[in-house]
């Protein structure tokens, strides 16, 4: 979810009124994508570099993180009825404490099939998970259970946040910008990429639209012919 800032500059507003209008998008784009049946989709929130950013401007994510977050406590129950649960992928033991509490209460465990499942990474950088995933791999080593001869990708994909989840076939940035900036850094080997030439706070329905009727044009060989 890129281009806040400049949504709000490009207005004569202060950055967090961008934030503010991206999470109104956020919101749409997680009901749509369960509407139109999407198994997993993962929003990109705080990135473990954005702590660089001013501090009023982290205070005002985290503002919007926790309104969030309270709303989804309050309504998961009723969400996961509806065939939809939510996960936080990222380093959340060093987001604030009061958000790690929302970010346990709000975890449910999935009940029924054709869910979909909506990750947001919150403190999210993709080579800090790797870096995540091969300390418990040493760890098992360490221990004597695993040999380093015998390690595999599947064990790495394991100990990455998103172990158990398929690997994306599509990741959209929105705003412009042609790069991954340490998003699923592991898991993005083979996924097609989609740019939109849009700033978050504008992308619509007919955005993602656009996107998936994009990617079902790809032919996808995986390395073969
Ligand atoms: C949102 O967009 C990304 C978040 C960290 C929430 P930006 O804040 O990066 O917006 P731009 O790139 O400055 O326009
Ligand atoms: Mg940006």
């Amino acid at each position: 979810m890129d281009g806040n800032g400049r949504w709000a500059t490009e207005r004569g507003l202060p950055r967090s009124e961008g934030h503010i209008a991206g999470a109104k998008v956020f919101r749409k784009i997680v009901d749509y994508s369960h509407d139109i049946g999407i198994e997993v989709v993962t929003f990109y929130a705080f990135s473990t570099e954005n702590w660089k950013r001013p501090p009023s401007e982290v205070a005002a994510l985290m503002k919007l993180f926790k309104e969030y977050l309270t709303e989804a406590d309050e309504t998961k129950y009723d969400r996961r009825e509806r065939g939809y649960i939510l996960r936080i992928i990222g380093d959340t033991g060093r987001i604030p404490k009061e958000l790690q509490k929302l970010v346990d209460r709000t975890q449910l465990d999935a009940t029924q099939e054709n869910t979909t499942t909506i990750n947001i990474a919150l403190n999210y950088g993709g080579r800090q998970e790797i870096l995540h995933s091969v300390k418990l791999i040493a760890e098992r080593v360490q221990k004597g259970e695993l040999k380093p001869s015998k390690i595999t990708e599947d064990d790495i994909s394991a100990g990455l946040y998103t172990a158990g989840m398929p690997d994306p076939d599509l990741i959209i940035r929105p705003s412009g910008e042609l790069r991954l900036s340490n998003f699923l850094t592991w898991q993005s080997a083979y996924s097609e990429l989609y740019f939109a030439n849009v700033l978050w706070p504008d992308f619509t329905t007919d955005d993602l639209d656009a996107a998936i009727m994009d990617y079902a044009k790809r032919d996808r060989r995986f390395g073969g012919v």
